[in-house]
Formats: C-alpha cells, sequence, structure tokens
C-alpha cells in the first residue's frame, strides 16, 4: 500500500516468527523503511526464526523471545519499547490440535489478548489491532451458495479454535467499550504462501506429494475454504492500521472459494504426482463445510481488492516451497 509516514513508529508483532506475521513483517519493513518492528514470539512448535531470516540483521528490526501470556514479560516489553502500534498474530492456530488440547487455545489465544491489551491501557497506544478469523463465523451451508459472512453474522465457533478466537474478538470490543481502547479487529479466511508450517492443508499436500507419499484428504473433500494469498492479506492489516475506524471489524477474503479435494488435485498436477496418492480419511469432529467472505465493507470503505489471482498466487507458493529445501529441513527438526 505504502502510505508513506514521515515519523518513526514502533510497532509490537506478537506471534511475527509464524506463517503469516513473518509475511507481515517483511512486507512493513520493504514498505515503511521509517518504522521500527519488534516481534514478540514464544517459539512454538509453529514459529520459527528461519521465517525470520532476511530481517533479523536489519536495523529497525528487534526479536523477543516471549510469551503474551507472561503479563511481567509483556509490561517490560513495554516499559522499554513503548510500541504505538500492536498487532496480535499470536495464537494456536491448528483447529485438529485444538481438538487435543482446548485449555492451550484458550490460555494463548484469549487470556494473552487480554494481557497485551491491559499492557496498551496501562501504557497508552494510538492503535490495538486483533488478528481474528472467519472461522468466529462457523461455517455456511454447502447448498446455498448465496450466503456469505458479513461483519454482522452472528458469531458461531464451532472448534475450541475459533471458540478461542472469538472469545477474544469479544473481549476486544468490551475492551474498546468500557475502556475505549483504539482497537480494531480484522476477520479473513484462510492464507496460503510462503513460511506456512506443512500441517496446514495447502503446503502439507506440497510436501507429502514432493516425497510421494500419501495425501490425507479429510471426508469427502468436499469442504470448502475462501483462500487468499498471504501477501493480500498483508496489505489490508496495513490499510487498516492506517485507514480503519476504532471499534470496528473488517472481514477480508477474496471470492476465491475452492473444494478441498480441488485443491489437492490441483497441487498433484502442478508438480506431475499421480491422483493415486490421494487417500481420504476419516472426517475432523465438527468439520466445518464452507467458508466464504463478504467483503463489501473494507473494498468500500478502506478501497481494499486481492492482487494475486489463485493461479498465480498457488504456483508462487508451490515454487517457494519446491527452492526453499533447507527451511523445510529446519521447520519439520
Ligand atoms: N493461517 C490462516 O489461514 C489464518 C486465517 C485467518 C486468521 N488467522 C489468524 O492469524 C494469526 C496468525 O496465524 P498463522 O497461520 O500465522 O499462525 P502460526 O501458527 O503460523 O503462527 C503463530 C505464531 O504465534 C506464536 N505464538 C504462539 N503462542 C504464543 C504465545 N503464547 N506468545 C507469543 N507467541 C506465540 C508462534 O510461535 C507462532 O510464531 C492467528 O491469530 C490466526 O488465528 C490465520
Amino acid at each position: 500500500m505504502n502510505i508513506q509516514t514521515q515519523n518513526t513508529r514502533t510497532l509490537l508483532i506478537t506471534g511475527g516468527a509464524g506463517f503469516i506475521g513473518s509475511n507481515f513483517i517483511t512486507y512493513m519493513l520493504e514498505n515503511y523503511p521509517n518504522d521500527r518492528i519488534i516481534c514478540l514470539d514464544k517459539l512454538t512448535y509453529a514459529g520459527n526464526l528461519a521465517n525470520l531470516l532476511p530481517i533479523t540483521e536489519h536495523p529497525h528490526f528487534r526479536f523477543v523471545n516471549g510469551d503474551i501470556c507472561d503479563r511481567d514479560a509483556v509490561y517490560q516489553l513495554f516499559e522499554e519499547e513503548h510500541p504505538d502500534i500492536v498487532v496480535n498474530f499470536a495464537a494456536e492456530s491448528h483447529v485438529d490440535r485444538s481438538i487435543e488440547t482446548p485449555e492451550l487455545f484458550l490460555q494463548t489465544n484469549l487470556l494473552g489478548t487480554a494481557v497485551l491489551m491491559d499492557a496498551c491501557r496501562n501504557y497508552g497506544i494510538h492503535r490495538y489491532h486483533q488478528i481474528s478469523t472467519d472461522e468466529v463465523y462457523g461455517d455456511l451451508p454447502l447448498t446455498r451458495p448465496d450466503l456469505f459472512f458479513t461483519e454482522q453474522t452472528p458469531i458461531h465457533a464451532s472448534s475450541p479454535y475459533s471458540a478461542s478466537k472469538a472469545s477474544a474478538d469479544l473481549l476486544v470490543l468490551a475492551y474498546h467499550r468500557t475502556y475505549g481502547l483504539p482497537v480494531t479487529i480484522s476477520r479473513c479466511s484462510n492464507n496460503y504462501g510462503p513460511h506456512q508450517f506443512p500441517e496446514k492443508l495447502i503446503p502439507r499436500m506440497i510436501v507429502n506429494a514432493l516425497k510421494e507419499q500419501p495425501l490425507p484428504v479429510y471426508g469427502n473433500g468436499e469442504n470448502v475454504r475462501d483462500w487468499l494469498y498471504v501477501i493480500d492479506h498483508c496489505k489490508a492489516i496495513d490499510l487498516i492500521l492506517h485507514k480503519g475506524r476504532s471499534g470496528e471489524i473488517y472481514n477480508i477474503g477474496g471470492h476465491n472459494e475452492m473444494k478441498n479435494i480441488d485443491i489437492v488435485r490441483l497441487i498433484c498436477t502442478e508438480l506431475g504426482k499421480s491422483e493415486e496418492l490421494i487417500t481420504y480419511v476419516a472426517d475432523r469432529k465438527g468439520h466445518d463445510l464452507r467458508y466464504a467472505i463478504d467483503p463489501t465493507k473494507i473494498h468500500t470503505e478502506l478501497g481494499w481488492l486481492p492482487q494475486t489471482s489463485f493461479a498465480d498466487g498457488i504456483r508462487k507458493t508451490i515454487q517457494w516451497y519446491l527452492t526453499h529445501e533447507e527451511w523445510l529441513n529446519i521447520i519439520l527438526s
């Protein structure tokens, strides 16, 4: 977006060693050379410094290994850095893991959010931005392609993951109303692109296909997701930080609905692998059927539109995984 700012801002980006956060930090350092970026990340299995390698030596970048739930550590960081803007990407983000260990999801996704917002209240902030998900809306029926999630769609979370994200959203709005904290929330559809941990659909299928290993597809593979290239998500967050109205929720999605099975077939075709690798496995408990975002608000209010077509984005993504074997070895170890 490159809305240049003259003044130096300090941004605290939590969860910035993960998939979307690392893409966002790289994007911001490229587009706002005056900004200073502090990344706070616990480096769970999903976070990795390998995602930040190209920028670890950047003079405007600082990495802090820490937990957003650790109140003392978070307050100490606010004392030191006095961030103007906080963008909270830090989360446990995998639905399957949330079904196994729901408590961890409540701890990080809900209580960690509360700690960050308390720090913002205590030290003052220009904007707190919460990275949420379209999964807070639950799912849509496969038989009603005319239905989409708008910002007015009621919260109807299906999994412990989405319930923890929805709870955090409610808390963020409550801090806005009760304490006047300047907040925004974005709810994005499924992202894909470089740095995504290979437990999620697209990188998992790429990695397995490259090794000629089975490609496990839940149920009948008919579940529909609305895919967005990660840099388009970063641009949307950038716009919300600059032009979004405090107290508002913005849905982010590019009208790119695809069935899981079609994604897997496409990856086989792109990599020249046989579709015989596809194996259907027992469906995920409570598996959401269809997600589909209506992005009218962010388009009309902020002028955002996705710029990467799925055809381009998936090729770039596959190419990235093909050329980053060392990254994969680090991540998988
Ligand atoms: N991936 C998607 O398709 C998608 C779509 C919509 C919204 N989101 C949301 O975007 C955010 C980022 O998702 P992602 O896919 O990049 O996730 P990710 O799992 O790749 O990264 C999460 C990051 O958070 C860090 N983290 C976890 N717990 C922490 C804690 N207690 N303290 C500090 N850091 C901690 C991890 O180390 C990791 O670096 C999440 O909030 C997620 O809910 C993701």
